[in-house]
């Protein structure tokens, strides 16, 4: 492994130190300046420690007002199904903030025909955030978590070439066929802050392979967002970060 060639990374002593790390970069944020922020939050377990420390020591400081919060991706099931991204987050932490009911846009993974879905979220996503030169969202912050497989948001290795057109796509997971809405990888690459949030030895490999350029890595959607993102850093526990040694 060359450290030269690794992507830009930080590594924190726990999970706990990595949750805190991105809830404080995204208060400081929020507190410099007095526009909307746009935060994308990713899925599965590894976000749920931000979302408890968002909810118990920023409740009262975060402007929560200024705060909108977005889905990277969503599986299609209802808010109520255990499965569900927002039902997640809904549960940690919207049920311990005060923030406007605007400000809270969640993918309704319950729709029955996810494309259309997928098309209502890039239109909502066009009327509230700043759009770059090609019509692109500008998110503050993205987070995104790191499957096994390389997958991010709900890009999996399947959906390779990537589509750099779609503002979100319906896709399928490659195991279980759930139908996913995830957005597409040029929103994940045009946002402010691009966060690969990584904790836990079952990620070693994958962040192994990712880091060390290895050949079937290239095929993987987080390292392609990772090389096409303006900024994006890879935020790991030391657990995940076994891989580096
Ligand atoms: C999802 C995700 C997905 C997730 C990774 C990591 O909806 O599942 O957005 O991309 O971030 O699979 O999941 P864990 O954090 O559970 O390891």
């Amino acid at each position: 492994m060359n450290p030269e060639s690794y992507p830009k990374y930080r590594i924190f002593n726990s999970d706990d130190e990595l949750a805190e790390a991105v809830a404080n970069d995204i208060f400081l944020s929020a507190k410099l300046s007095d526009h909307p922020k746009h935060i994308s939050l990713s899925g599965g377990s590894t976000p749920k420690k931000l979302f408890s420390i968002l909810a118990d020591k920023f409740a009262s400081q975060m402007p929560w007002e200024r705060i909108h919060l977005w889905w990277g991706d969503e599986r299609c099931v209802p808010p109520s199904d255990p499965q569900s991204n927002f039902g997640v987050v809904a549960s940690l932490l919207l049920s311990q903030i005060k923030i406007p009911k605007g400000n809270i846009h969640r993918i309704r993974g319950e729709e029955a025909q996810p494309s259309d879905e997928a098309n209502r979220y890039a239109q909502e996503m066009k009327a509230v955030i700043p759009l770059d030169s090609e019509g692109i969202p500008i998110f503050d912050w993205m987070l995104l978590g790191l499957g096994t497989d390389g997958h991010t948001a709900s890009l999996f290795p399947k959906d390779i070439p990537l589509d750099f057109e779609s503002i979100t796509i319906h896709t399928t997971h490659p195991d279980s066929g759930q139908n996913r809405i995830s957005l597409g990888a040029s929103v994940l690459c045009a946002a402010n802050h691009v966060r690969f949030l990584v904790s836990g030895k079952s990620k070693i490999p994958v962040v192994h392979q990712i880091f060390g350029n290895a050949p079937e890595a290239s095929q993987y959607p987080s390292g392609i967002v990772s090389r096409e993102a303006a900024n994006s850093e890879w935020w790991l526990d030391s657990d995940a970060a076994e891989a580096l040694h």
